[in-house]
């Protein structure tokens, strides 16, 4: 019994606010980033994927989910409101701590060490197996960009074999769709094993982690012409977009009534992930108590403001029926007859994508980085570069893991883990909002959330609706969401729990060997 209650106040215990704010001091990482460079770390993270592909399955639906139709805008609204208060949230802790690790560490000063990991570990599906749906769309966009460049390309560029540019469960799927051989579609190891590999994929991945191994500043540097190319492209679809639209498009505006907007919600929510990212970089950013929380609710603001602009223009100019769920947005252009804007709307997708992928392993890793300083994980994976000074080790690992799992992992299935993920995190941060009111009222609060509680209840409420609501549709991801739930659980059980239990073994030893120094 007394057993199970040290267990239980281990679990329980938390780290002082003021001790992680020692340690971010401490932080070998450099602090260049100021708050343009969040900003552009912030759209960098959130526009991809989502607006450029996801919203065709959140208008049309998917294979387990109706979707909005018209009303996406309704749903886009939904969405960006439970972003809201989670953000005003995320701004208060995240100027109040400035430290690396986002919800992690703020869940560290909150709820303890067994949430602390747990928050650590999901965080994992939003950043990484997010990184596997925005790897596999940005393959996609590559096709159509080289497809629009037909004329210039060689064949055998544009037309490059199908099994170097998808994974083998999606060839043996297009091959039992359409009544093909798989084995002469793919190549096969010793006649039993098929080979397929999603090149560009692997490629972009690769490049991206040498990219951030180089540094963080390089990489933001990178990311902002990226995010310029890409908002150019955003703004054009919109303006030249908004001459064909034909209102009647918009009729019937909710064919699947609430069930389309709530799930056209959830899905969408996808497109508005990523602001929080901006927060992974604290240790780094010059002055995080006015800088963050200005470019977290900026960026938020920015890109809600786009989104409904282009579901608009989007649905006014194709008929609902006709919207593409591979490349909606360049699709819609060839639609109207412009061919070779649809071949320039790729550039920018390709370049929205890339540079989510970029900020995603950079929160991968600064999550990671922060997990391992805190014994939950190996220290020798948080080693620093020697010139670079940045954490190469963790870079290479969670860019060969994203490598490993876009192999074999659904694009859809990943897209819907990482929002469940996201949303618990969401809600998470709400929670911790809430605690630290009550447990720490005069810590200085640059930035806080009005209303309170109101609003992070509201955050709590709108972003776990969302998350239960969805959960009746979508059988296969809400099965694999509690697996990757236990499977941390169990981490936790065999490696975390013992390591900090050696740690504080070693701390009070330590201790007792100053008193007795002191007492000589
Ligand atoms: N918001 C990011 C995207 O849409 C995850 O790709």
């Amino acid at each position: 019994m007394n057993n199970l209650k040290s267990i239980i106040a281990n679990c329980l215990s938390k780290r002082s606010t003021d001790e992680l704010i020692a340690t971010s001091k401490k932080s070998e990482l450099k602090k260049t980033l100021n708050v343009f460079d969040l900003i552009v770390i912030g759209i960098g993270a959130v526009v991809g994927t989502g607006i450029f592909t996801i919203i065709g399955t959140a208008i049309q639906g998917g294979p387990e989910g109706v979707g909005a139709g018209p009303a996406i805008i309704i749903s886009m609204v939904m969405a960006a409101i439970a972003c809201v208060f989670s953000a005003l949230c995320y701004s208060e802790i995240a100027a109040m701590i400035p430290v690396a690790g986002s919800a992690y560490t703020y869940t560290y000063a909150t709820m303890g060490e067994f949430m602390a990991w747990m928050v650590g570990w999901i965080l994992m599906l939003e950043y990484a197996i997010g990184n596997i749906t925005v790897a596999s769309a940005w393959t996609g966009y590559f096709v159509q960009f080289l497809k629009g460049f037909k004329h210039i390309l060689p064949a055998f560029v544009v037309n490059f074999p199908m099994w170097l540019r998808n994974d083998y469960r999606f060839m043996l799927s297009y091959c039992d769709k359409f009544g093909l051989d798989p084995h002469s579609q793919m190549p096969y190891l010793f006649d039993k094993i098929p080979v397929a590999v999603n090149l560009p994929a692997i490629a972009i991945v690769l490049l991206l982690t040498l990219l951030l191994i180089k540094g963080v500043k390089e990489s933001t540097r990178v990311a902002s012409i990226m995010v310029g190319v890409n908002m150019f492209m955003i703004l054009s679809f919109i303006l030249v977009g908004a001459f064909y639209v034909k209102p009647e498009n918009w009729t019937p505006f909710a064919p699947n009534g609430f069930e389309g907007v709530f799930m056209g919600a959830f899905l969408i929510f996808f497109a508005y992930i990523g602001f929080d990212a901006i927060s992974t970089t604290a240790e780094e950013t010059e002055n995080p108590q006015r800088d963050l929380p200005i470019a977290i609710l900026g960026t938020l603001i920015i890109c809600t403001i786009l989104y409904i602009c282009v579901a608009l223009v989007l649905t006014g100019t194709v008929p609902l029926g006709s919207i593409d769920i591979q490349a909606p947005i360049a699709h819609a252009m060839r639609a109207i007859g412009i061919d070779w804007f649809a071949g320039l709307i790729s550039i920018g997708a390709l370049c929205a994508l890339t540079s989510v992928l970029l900020i995603y392993q950079l929160g991968t890793t600064r999550i990671l980085y922060a997990m391992s300083r805190d014994r939950f994980l190996p220290k020798s994976l948080r080693l620093i570069h020697k010139k670079f000074r940045t954490p190469h080790v963790l870079t290479w690992i969670s860019g060969i893991v994203v490598i490993i799992c876009a192999l074999f992992m659904d694009l859809n299935i990943s897209a819907e883990l990482c929002n469940f993920g996201t949303f618990t995190s969401f809600i998470i941060i709400c929670i911790a909002v809430l605690i630290l009111r009550k447990t720490e009222p005069n810590r200085e609060r640059p930035f806080k959330v009005p209303f309170c509680p109101v609003f992070p209840i509201l955050g709590i409420i709108t972003c776990g609706g969302l998350m239960v609501y969805s959960m009746k549709f979508l059988k296969t991801s809400s099965l694999y969401f509690p697996l990757w739930l236990v499977m941390g659980v169990m981490i936790y059980a065999a490696y975390g729990y013992k390591q900090k239990r050696l740690e504080e073994q070693k701390r009070i030893e330590m201790q007792k060997k100053v008193e007795r120094l002191i007492a000589r």
